[in-house]
Parts: C-alpha cells; structure tokens; sequence
C-alpha cells in the first residue's frame, strides 16, 4: 500500500466519505486509488454495501481500503484526528441534515467536514459561519459527471485556508492531471492505477463560497456550450438535411481542431448511436424536452443580480424552458409559419459547414468571455482575488467543459492578469476579426431558414455591443427622463453628475420637425 503524502497507513481510516450516491461512490473508489482509507456511510446499507463489494472486486480482499459504517457515530470512532469527513449529497436541506447528525454524533472542532456536492455558494458562506463553533466547515466543489469522480475531477476548493493545508495533498492527487505544456488530459482509467505525473486540476479558489461560485459559472458555460453545439447541430440537420450520423463526422472533424473538447467529442457519440429498440437514431427517439437541476439558473440569476451581461448562459437557460412547452410548441407548428426555404447546393452546403465551425468558435470565446467577466464582477465584488488563469488551468482536464481552448484562456490571463475581458485578450480578439465573417454568414442563414439559434445569436449580438462606443443607451435615458424624471448624465460633464429636463415646459428647445 502507499500513500502519496509519503505517510504509513495507521489502522485507523484517514478519511470519512458519507453520501454514497454515483458521485460519492466513485470519489471514494479515487481516494482508494490513491491510498487513503475511507470510512463510509448512507442512510442507504445496500450502497455501503455495494461499495465494498466494488472495492474488494478491483482490489481483492487483501488490499481493499473501505470500510463500511452503519451510523455517524460509528464513523467518527473509525477516524484518525483530527478528522476529515467528505459530503456527497444532494445540494440544499441535506447538507445540513448530515451536518447536524455528526454535531450530535461528537464531530470536533478541529476536524473538517468538506462539501462535495453542487451547492449554492451563499449557502457554503452561510454553513461556514453557522457550523464555525462545531467543525470546520470547507467546501470543494467538483465537475467531471460519474468517470471524472472516478478516476480524476476537476476541483474547485475553497474555505479556511489552514484546512486548506490539510485537504490539498488529498484533493490534488485525486484530481485529473494534465499535461502542463500542451495543456492536454494525461488520462487512465483503470482501477487501482491512477495516473500519478501531470499538473493536478485542483488549486484554492479562495473564501468559502468562491469554489461554489466559480462551479456555478463552469456549469452556467456548460449549457451554453452545450446549446450552441445543439443549434449547430439544428443548422446542419434542419437547413442542410444532414443525418446524424453526418454530423457526428462533422463533429469528429471539428474535434481535431480548435474545437476539441469532451462535449462536441460526446455529442459525436450520441449523434452515432442507434436505438436498440427501433435501429433508429437515439437522437431521433429521445424527447426534444431538456432538463435541469438549476446550476445554470443560478449563474443567469447571479449574472442579472450584479449586472453582468451573460446574455449567452442567460439564452441557454431559456432554451431549455422554451424546449420543455412541447406541447404548446408542437400546436404553434401547426399555426405559426417559417420562412419558404430555398434548398443549398452541394457547394453552398460545404461552405455553410466551414463556416458553421468558425460561428461555433466564436459564439463559444463569447460564452466563456461571458462567464469569466462575471467571476470578475463577482470577485470584486466579495474580494475574493480569484485567478482566472489557475482558473482555466484546473478546467483543461476533469471537467465538463475541458478544451483545447482552455490553454489559450490560461495563457491569455497569464499575459494580462487585469484582463477586463477574453474578448481584449490580441490572440482571441485576433480569432473573432478572422471569423467573424463567417459567424455573421451562418446566423444570417439560420435566420434566413427561420432556425432558432438563441444562444448564438445573443453571442454575436454581445461581441457586436461590447465592441461598440455609442450605444442607444442614450435613447433610453432619454425616455427614462421623460416619463419617470429618472435623469441622465451628459457626455460633456464630469461622470456621475445627474441631469433632468423639464419635458412639459412648453418653451423646452426642439428640432423643428416637418408635419
Ligand atoms: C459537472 C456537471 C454536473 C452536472 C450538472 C448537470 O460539472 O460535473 O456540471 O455538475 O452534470 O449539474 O446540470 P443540469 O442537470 O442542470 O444540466
């Protein structure tokens, strides 16, 4: 058995893991991977159980490392001290449930009770401050779905910086690993030989509550790059009557170029899988409603609530609501009309699917331009001095939304650590002037062929505002003054100085207009 920390394994376990759900279970095989022995618990015994089972079928009974507990208390009794105790439970009332259940089961003062799961960020600030006088409570918040909590997530830790101390050589080796020249996953997944080399995709983001946040912003990203793949997907599938399995070429193609990522490499996969019920496309048999637990509403809701423009998470969000009114959608069909389509010639079709790649890039540097903008806000905003560069560094692997094009994030926050935004950074505005053009054709085509494209569209539409001097803001100052003496500031006056003009004097100075 080794440990990486170097230290000899003591009877005791070194770590206690309760939840034992898909994520809990497979963060606790990782631990195992790396060394540690884990205590485990659910309210659930078959999943205690089956996770022994699990361990004692890769690892043999010799060598397996997880113990089962059938209550709280027992849990803490298997604990070296001071302890460290990781949650995986459903974000909200549970992490307070079990909380509560280890205060009463004789939890320490100086043991530390780390959250895994996707919780709020305010509620972490709140159970920092509540649980202070009992335990210490830290929060990790981790992205990777099931095989990244297996064999090695992307993990965003923040809290007390002493428990810090404690946690890091703990999360740092479970977490993904990467390459750091190319920036590229170092990947295994095979039981009990985790990869060891690599620069781990886990760094302290700072106070309680900052981990959390920046999760919800990764997830807030995600379904925007999610979504604009789907409305790429929707262009070729709709105006170019391409098969899924077409578009999965396409995919495949795109994914060895600047668009490689976990998520159009999956969206290639499923487009390619057929129904075993039917030999249909799965794509064709699975209901067009999308689902969501809420991360993504959360980064739109915090994004309007400090007033940074995320119009592109914000459209995906929306997406999914007007996805799940299928019935209302399928009646309007039978009303509401489209434009008459012209169909595209073989030619026309190959240039609409180049220029599609290059409307997908940028609508995609606008997402995450977006969502990196408002951790800036955000970070200002709670002092929390986050590093957006370590930031995109711990997402090149592990994560949902790892790229390629994480690297050039990295490099770009690297070169200009007070970026105002990705969209400023010489390389990407760099790429926007070169394919813009064809970002424009594309959109100006899916509106031609009346195909929704949301998330694209408020993309273009915030590189086009965030790129112009004079905005019709002024306008609407203008009616705000008019209607709700609501007043304005003047272009020629010191900033922040308020006007109003008296709109019912008669006498008020007017362009003469012709009647
Ligand atoms: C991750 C994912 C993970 C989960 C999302 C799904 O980073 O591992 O983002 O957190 O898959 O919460 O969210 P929706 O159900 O809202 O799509």
């Amino acid at each position: 058995m080794y440990r990486e920390d170097g230290k000899q394994a003591e009877s005791k376990c070194d770590i206690g893991f309760i939840g034992l759900g898909v994520m809990g279970a497979n963060l606790t095989l990782n631990l195992v991977d790396h060394g540690y022995r884990v205590a485990c618990f659910d309210l659930d015994q078959a999943k205690v159980d089956g996770i022994i089972e699990k361990d004692v079928q890769e690892r043999g009974d010799q060598a397996a490392r997880v113990e089962g507990c059938s209550s709280y208390t027992e849990l803490l009794s298997r604990l070296t001290s001071p302890r460290m105790i990781m949650l995986s439970v459903p974000a909200g009332a549970p992490v307070d449930h079990v909380c509560s259940h280890l205060i009463d089961a004789g939890v320490q003062a100086d043991d530390i009770v780390v959250d895994t799961g996707n919780s709020l960020w305010t509620d972490s600030v709140e159970r920092e401050e509540r649980y202070k006088s009992k335990f210490i409570f830290f929060s990790t918040a981790v992205s990777g779905g099931e095989v990244g909590a297996r064999f090695g997530p992307s993990l965003m830790p923040s809290g007390n910086p002493y428990a810090w101390t404690r946690i890091e050589p703990v999360l740092k080796a479970i977490a993904a690993k990467v390459d750091a020249d190319t920036g590229l996953p170092i990947e295994s997944f095979v039981p009990g030989k985790p990869v060891l080399e690599g620069e781990p995709c886990a760094t302290y983001i700072g106070p309680v509550g900052a981990g959390h946040y920046v999760k919800m912003v990764h997830n807030g990203i995600e379904y925007a790059d999610m979504q604009l793949i789907c409305e790429t997907y929707q262009i070729m599938r709709t105006a170019l009557s391409m098969s899924p399995s077409e578009i999965a070429q396409i995919f495949r193609r795109w994914n060895d170029g600047k668009l490689n990522s976990y998520l159009i490499e999956i969206s290639a996969e499923v487009l390619e899988q057929m129904d075993p019920q039917t030999g249909a496309p799965l794509v064709d048999v699975i209901l067009d409603k999308a689902g969501q637990k809420g991360t993504g509403l959360w980064t739109a809701v915090s994004a309007l609530q400090v007033g940074s423009p995320a119009q592109t998470i914000t459209a995906a969000v929306f997406a999914r609501s007007i996805s799940s009114l299928k019935e209302e959608r399928v009646a309007a069909s039978e009303v509401l009309q489209g434009p008459d389509v012209k169909p595209l010639s073989e030619e026309e079709k190959r240039n609409t699917i180049n220029q599609l790649e290059h409307a997908l890039y940028c609508s995609k540097i606008c997402a995450y331009a977006q969502g990196f903008q408002l951790m800036a806000v955000a970070s200002k905003e709670h002092k929390w001095e986050l590093d957006f560069g370590g930031i995109a560094r711990i997402w090149r692997a592990g994560c949902i939304i790892r790229a390629v094009f994480l690297q050039s994030i990295a490099k770009a926050y690297e070169n200009n650590e007070e970026l105002d935004n990705l969209l400023l950074d010489p390389f990407f505005s760099q790429q926007i002037t070169e394919y813009q053009s064809d970002w424009r054709q594309s959109l100006a085509q899916a509106t031609l062929a009346g195909i929704p494209c949301p998330a694209m569209m408020s993309a273009l539409s915030y590189y086009d505002a965030y790129r112009t001097a004079v905005l019709p803001a002024n306008l609407l100052q203008g009616q705000r003054d008019y209607f709700g003496a609501h007043t304005y500031q003047r272009v020629d006056k010191p900033a922040g100085k308020k006007f109003h003009l008296d709109w019912s004097d008669p006498a008020r100075p007017q362009i003469a207009v012709k009647k």
